[in-house]
């Protein structure tokens, strides 16, 4: 049966904004900020909105108000940037924005999303430089890591346009190939 999310985008989004969604570490902010720079769209970080408006970090909001809290956060965030009809941004969107059904569609609705991927060590690698991810902030990160990975890669894969493996790619391949399939998916009929 085909999930709620294919079944909503089988019109393309009016809205023209690059959606990036994928694992903590996975390059949504490093990509977002090329793409910035390459296309000329603003740049829209979901985790960085959330604390400018709640005035707290995220290890704060999980801390002190919970997961559920910050959850709450990324949806009204999304329904918030599609009510306002936002377009023509990159949006770089916090690793478990797709957990949530609703976000799922809204994701879509919002414009191309790109699932960016990369191996469970290189997440490793990359996240264990700071503390700010309270989802990594344990004994053994890289079972968590795993096992998160095999929870979300279904909804990763059934809500992006398109699949973008980065190992071994520089910033800007992986720029220029999702401009080249996003332009392509906005021209096409
Ligand atoms: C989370 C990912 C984080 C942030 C929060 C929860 C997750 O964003 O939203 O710590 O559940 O995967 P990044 O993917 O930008 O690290």
């Amino acid at each position: 049966m085909e999930s709620a999310a294919n079944q909503s985008s089988k019109i393309k989004p009016p809205l023209q904004n690059i959606v990036l969604v994928g694992f903590m570490g996975s390059g949504k902010s490093s990509i977002g900020r090329e793409l910035h720079h390459n296309l000329g769209y603003e740049l829209i970080d979901t985790d960085q909105v959330i604390e400018q408006q709640s005035g707290k970090t995220i290890p704060e909001i999980f801390e002190q108000r919970g997961e559920a809290v910050f959850r709450n956060y990324e949806t009204e965030l999304l329904e918030h940037l599609k009510d306002k009809q936002t377009s023509q941004h990159i949006i770089s969107t916090g690793g478990g924005m797709i957990c949530s059904p609703k976000n799922r569609i809204l994701l879509r609705e919002l414009g191309f999303v790109v699932w960016l991927q990369c191996s469970s060590q290189e997440i490793l690698e990359r996240t264990s430089q700071n503390k700010n991810r309270p989802l990594l902030q344990c004994d053994d990160p890289l079972h968590a890591i795993k096992n998160l990975l095999k929870e979300r890669s279904p909804f990763y894969q059934e809500t992006a346009h398109l699949e973008v493996n980065t190992t071994g790619l520089s910033l800007d391949e992986v720029s220029c190939g999702i401009l080249e399939s996003a332009r392509y998916y906005y021209g096409s009929s």
